[in-house]
């Protein structure tokens, strides 16, 4: 199953929400597969720390050749990090006849080698965002509880319809992922409401709240999940792994 991390505001937890779900799912047992499709490389550097200059990186792919993931911590969960080459690749991919159909293609091994394939997007609606929604079946959309954060939601929503229409792919939304939830303003719980009443059942009911131990787990290159486990944090993204387990039958390669 490949799953799209999507949502053209940067912040709102894209990163967050592919690196500790993919570890979720790996101590749920299963293998995930972790690209990082943005240039500023957050998720590598969440993974590997700051100083590793990885040699296979996610353009080996999207130059048609067949990169080694890394395994990293835990156990089951493997990542094709980013690298200063991918800013090149994405202005070649953006010139090139069907460019947001690269990913797709050479997606086709690693479909089966894994149980999830997670894919990390970038802070807009360009070429890598676009292969990544057109490789994937599934999107999730992290969305902050603010009134400025959820004009956005309109635009990801339309660019996963215009993918489903125009180039064909059968993607659509897994649900919206409410991060960085803060039950201490009041303001929360009305933005909460108004998007639970406007969009219903396609935000999940787990919601990711706002917890010191996320921002502070990365600094130990190290998932919140497995930094943390005891953490609101950990819970929360054990709990949405669970969530999304039961509405996506995924079976485990052995
Ligand atoms: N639930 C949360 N609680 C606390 N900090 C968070 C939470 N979610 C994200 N953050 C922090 O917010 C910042 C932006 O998150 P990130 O996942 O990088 O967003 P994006 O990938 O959408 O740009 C990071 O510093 C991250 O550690
Ligand atoms: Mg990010």
């Amino acid at each position: 199953m490949v799953l799209a991390v999507a949502n053209q505001k940067g912040g709102v937890g894209k990163t967050t929400l592919a690196v500790n779900l993919s570890a979720a799912l790996a101590l749920e047992g299963f293998r995930v597969l972790l690209l990082d499709l943005d240039p500023q490389g957050s998720a590598t550097r969440w993974l590997l720390g700051p100083d590793v200059e990885p040699e296979e990186d996610v353009t080996g792919l999207l130059e048609g050749r067949s990169p080694h993931p890394k395994e990293v911590s835990p156990r089951g969960l493997f990542l094709l990090p980013a690298t200063g080459r991918l800013a090149a690749v994405e202005r070649n991919l953006a010139g090139e006849v069907g460019g947001e159909l690269v990913l797709d293609e050479a997606l086709g091994t690693y479909r089966e080698a894994y149980d999830w394939v997670m894919l990390d997007c970038p802070p807009n609606l360009g070429i890598l965002t676009l292969n990544g929604l057109a490789a994937a079946r599934k999107v999730l959309v992290p969305v902050e509880p603010h009134s400025l954060a959820i004009m956005g939601i309109e635009d990801i929503l339309d660019a996963i319809h215009k993918v489903q229409r125009r180039l064909r792919r059968p993607v659509d939304l897994l649900g919206l992922v409410l991060n960085r939830v803060d039950y201490r303003t009041r303001h929360t719980r009305e933005v909460v409401n108004l998007l639970r009443s406007v969009y219903g059942e396609k935000v999940l009911t787990t919601e990711i709240r706002i917890n010191t131990r996320i921002p502070e787990s990365v600094a130990f290159a190290r998932s919140v999940v497995e930094y943390d486990p005891a953490s609101t944090g950990a819970q929360n993204f054990r709990a949405l792994a669970r969530e999304i387990l039961e509405k996506v039958y995924v079976p485990q390669k052995a």
